[in-house]
């Protein structure tokens, strides 16, 4: 405890006036004031709050609760305050807790005595509970969409690069010649995949938990499905003790999100290698790179090094919040209130890398030489040969002998197996004959390969063709 905390503690004064001053005869000690506070970070949800409010407050007239009269007062005052936060001109206040106790205090300072009615039949736990999951929704709606936009961008670069020649690797060491397409539309799979798994959790999330009140209930006739509309959401949550306490839509976005990051992560890891002198099989474009302050010819692939650090902190937010989660009884405890900084950090971090990345790779340029000398150093076509002599008879295992021995003279005689001469491929294999050369050669390796999944230019137009229509069939949100 820092020293200021020290003075500020056992500092309590007569001044009772919390919204729950009836039961309390000291006030809050000031640090644990500041301790139990959560508005400093809370105050980001005041727009979901306040549209909550303005449902709850609809529905408590439809069922009679509130006249229409106090109805229209409340949410004249709420629209009023809208606008104040949104000017920036809202003082929010630290004795206030939170943002639903500062947005609550400041309806009754403007309106009077009828704000009070507001929370009839509400408590703070479903109340947060409600902002919370329309605060998730509205990010991830906003996650699909940076989704959506990189694989566009990745699909692109499929069909400009359907038969630019790389080599493909397994255990970093080359192994056979593919399609810098085909690689960029594995990345896009793997965000297709990441695209299905949070419009799944989004439909999990989207109930609401309006009623369920602090966690039994209430005793008003409420309409749960009436509230539920107006914020569009599904339907209402089924057990109020559920409703309010657990955050499993939280961590299921979350752990969603883990894996975007873990994907970028992997994206960003080859990207750093593809931009090292040693590879240097393409260009990221200067915006997106940094210079060192002290070696001129430096340029860092600082954008992916840091996407690939962030992942860290995401996966560090998800343990959190699952540990915060893992021994709290039923119902609503206030351990929950710390689900929302990482929460928060965790969301505005994949939306940043998200955007890093579509802004980045349209303009990723390769070098096509670089990558095609790459592809053509490393035996790549080996398995081409050993196909070859498999179809003119060979069982694959001894075709593999032949191959390696093949590849072991051309690695001492520093050749690649398309440089060697007929003849010498003769002396592994007199089933070889003057086809072969079609098949040593880059591109008859990557034709060959003409089926769905495969690395044919062709089939990679064709799969980069269904990519884009199931990125444009999507619903717009
Ligand atoms: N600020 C609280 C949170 O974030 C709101 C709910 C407080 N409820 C309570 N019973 N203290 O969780």
């Amino acid at each position: 405890m820092s020293d200021k905390d020290k003075d500020s503690t056992n500092s309590a004064t007569e001044d009772t006036s919390k919204l729950w001053g009836g039961r309390f005869s000291e006030a809050t000690d000031a640090f644990v004031q500041r301790f139990t506070a959560s508005v400093q970070f809370d105050n980001r949800l005041w727009q979901h709050d306040i549209n909550g409010s303005v449902a709850h407050a609809m529905m408590l007239q439809k069922v009679g609760v509130l006249s229409e009269e106090e109805k229209d007062q409340i949410l004249g005052g709420l629209e009023a305050i809208w606008y104040e936060i949104e000017a920036g001109k809202f003082q929010w206040s630290v004795e206030l807790e939170d943002v639903h106790m500062n947005i609550e205090a400041a309806l009754t300072a403007r309106i009077g005595n009828v704000g009070k009615k507001l929370h009839t039949g509400r408590s703070r736990n479903d109340q947060v509970a409600t902002d919370i999951r329309l605060y998730v929704r509205e990010q991830v709606d906003a996650i699909l969409e940076l989704l959506g936009k990189l694989q566009l961008a990745l699909v692109d670069l499929a069909e400009r690069d359907s038969d630019t020649i790389m080599p493909g690797f397994t255990h970093l060491q080359t192994a056979q010649p593919i399609s810098f397409g085909h690689h960029m539309l594995a990345w896009n799979e793997m965000l297709e995949r990441d695209y299905s798994r949070l419009v799944d959790a989004r439909k999990r999330l989207n109930v609401s938990p309006l009623g369920a009140a602090a966690l039994a209930g209430t005793t008003y006739p409420i309409d749960r499905d009436y509230s539920a509309s107006l914020l569009a959401f599904d339907g209402p949550t089924r057990n109020s003790l559920d409703s309010v306490s657990d955050r499993d839509f939280a961590i299921e976005v979350a752990s969603c999100c883990s894996t975007i990051m873990m994907h970028l992560s992997r994206f960003s890891e080859e990207l750093v290698l593809w931009t090292s002198s040693q590879f240097d099989f393409i260009d990221l474009p200067d915006r997106f790179c940094t210079g060192s302050s002290i070696m001129p010819q430096k340029k860092n692939p600082d954008v992916p090094e840091l996407v690939r650090g962030k992942s860290g902190r995401v996966f560090g937010h998800l343990m959190s919040l699952l540990t915060l989660m893992k021994s709290q009884p039923l119902a609503y405890n206030k351990d929950n209130q710390e689900d929302k900084e990482p929460l928060f950090d965790l969301l505005d971090t994949v939306k940043d890398c998200l955007f890093a990345y579509s802004e980045m790779m349209p303009a990723v340029t390769c070098k096509k030489e670089n990558m095609r000398a790459a592809a053509q150093q490393g035996y790549a076509t080996a398995t081409d040969l050993a196909d070859y002599l498999v179809k003119r008879g060979l069982p694959f295992r001894d075709a593999h002998e032949v191959v390696g021995k093949s590849v072991a003279y051309g690695i001492a005689q520093g050749k690649d197996l398309s440089e060697l001469s007929l003849e010498t491929l003769r002396g592994f294999s007199e089933l070889i004959e003057e086809d072969v050369f079609a098949v040593l050669t880059l591109e008859g390796s990557l034709n060959a390969r003409d089926h769905l999944g495969g690395t044919a230019p062709r089939q990679v137009l064709i799969a980069a063709g269904t990519a884009r229509s199931l990125i444009e069939a999507r619903p717009k949100r």
